[in-house]
């Protein structure tokens, strides 16, 4: 009966993960999934986020199902936490937020409805992007293309040549932009840059999507969301996915949440009842616990506080970390090759230019882990490994 059935060659990210924990060498390091962990190797249990399970533990509700749309207090305080609690689009009523299980999920929800009520809709993703933006879209029946983002050969944004094919697309395509701290390569837009894009998107009539996976890895929760809160000052009508896995280290309680910006509180409501029957055909209703936590920890102002203190934390380490293994490979190279990107680069990941060739002699020579493109987590660097990195890259780059 399955004869036909191919093998599945396995996710580009999760398979190194797999192959990372196969892996017996004690010197390995993990620089592949975008996981932080902390100077000691561990994903960090966030005190907040322990005050909260206990608290939970403490007061043990029955666990009937939640609403399709998740819990309403939690999807407030997104709402609060993406656009800002006194935004307009807020006040008025005209965002509707589902919780979803991660980011993954909120990707997969508004995929279905976009191709339910604009079907003839292309989607247009950066060249390169997060490999699972390309496998959610293609899988909810979508045509797929790249827009410009990176140029290899100088490394930096090309910003001109994006907005360029932006300009050109046909209204009523999906744009899928990153928030921040661009996943794989760490180039986020300046402001002037998003204040060029944000007129094209909203008068050229394209569907904003925007992905947040990392709101506060680059320079804060609100800075992060910036972008986000551009575009909906602009006028765009706008889906917004963001996800709880990284910055509240929940990873596997899958907490993440789907806000559609509309133009009115009416429409937002029938949007949020069609989203509601996506769910219902997807997965039926999120799952609970993570959003509890998360809901616990955003409505006490000291616990929220303390979050945000260890978000910082979190990212002074990465800088640190940028830091660190910059010095490390200059001290070796001097001016025969700049490491420069790895300081301007932003959030958990910096894109390397290192070719396939040489992560795979990383990864079997010497045990550090990269993806294939060249992208590397900075959060599995630390104080202990970041010259056993460094020696890596340098003996790689030098045969
Ligand atoms: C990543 O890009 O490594 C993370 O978003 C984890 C994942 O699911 O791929």
């Amino acid at each position: 009966l399955f004869t036909h059935v191919p093998a599945y060659p396995g996710d580009p990210i999760l398979s190194l993960m797999e192959s990372f924990q196969r892996d017996a060498r004690p010197e390995k390091v993990s620089l592949s999934i975008g996981l932080y962990f902390d100077e000691a190797g561990r994903l960090p249990v966030l005190d907040s986020v322990r005050q909260a399970a206990q608290f939970l533990a403490a007061n043990v509700e029955p666990c009937g199902y939640l609403p399709m749309e998740g819990l309403a207090t939690y999807r407030q305080l997104v709402q609060n936490l993406v656009f800002g609690a006194g935004h307009e689009a807020v006040r008025a009523g005209r965002i509707a937020t589902v919780q979803t299980p991660g980011g993954s999920g909120a990707l997969k929800v508004g995929a279905d409805f976009i191709k339910r009520y604009f079907p003839q809709a292309e989607v247009w993703i950066s060249d390169p992007t997060w490999d699972n933006h390309l496998a959610i879209f293609e899988g909810a029946g979508f045509r797929t293309h790249g827009y410009p983002y990176y140029d290899a050969s100088s490394g930096t944004l090309c910003f001109d040549r994006m907005l360029e094919t932006i300009r050109g697309l046909p209204s009523g395509s999906v744009v899928l932009l990153h928030a921040s701290c661009h996943n794989p390569t760490g180039l986020d837009l300046s402001r002037q840059q998003w204040g060029a894009l944000i007129p094209v998107i909203v008068e050229r009539g394209l569907i904003p999507f925007v992905d947040m996976a990392y709101q506060g890895f680059g320079d804060g929760l609100d800075e992060d969301a910036w972008a986000v809160r551009a575009l909906v000052d602009a006028g765009a009508q706008a889906f917004v996915a963001n996800s709880f896995s990284k910055n509240f280290s929940l990873y596997g309680e899958r907490v993440g949440s789907l806000s559609v910006v509309c133009t009115d509180p009416a429409t937002a409501d029938n949007v949020l009842g069609q989203l509601k029957a996506t769910v219902r055909r997807n997965y039926s209703s999120p799952p609970a616990q993570g959003a509890r936590l998360v809901q616990h920890v955003l409505q006490s102002p000291e616990l929220a506080a303390s979050w945000d203190a260890d978000l910082a934390d979190m990212r002074a380490r990465i800088k640190d970390m940028r830091a660190r293994l910059h010095q490390a490979l200059h001290a070796h190279f001097g001016e025969r090759r700049d490491f420069g990107f790895l300081l301007s680069q932003r959030g958990m990941f910096s894109y390397t230019g290192l070719t396939e060739a040489q992560v795979d002699g990383l990864r079997e020579q010497h045990g550090v882990y990269l993806v294939k493109s060249g992208r590397m987590c900075m959060s599995g660097l630390s104080r202990d490994n970041v010259q056993y990195v460094a020696d890596a890259i340098i003996t790689i780059l030098e045969e």
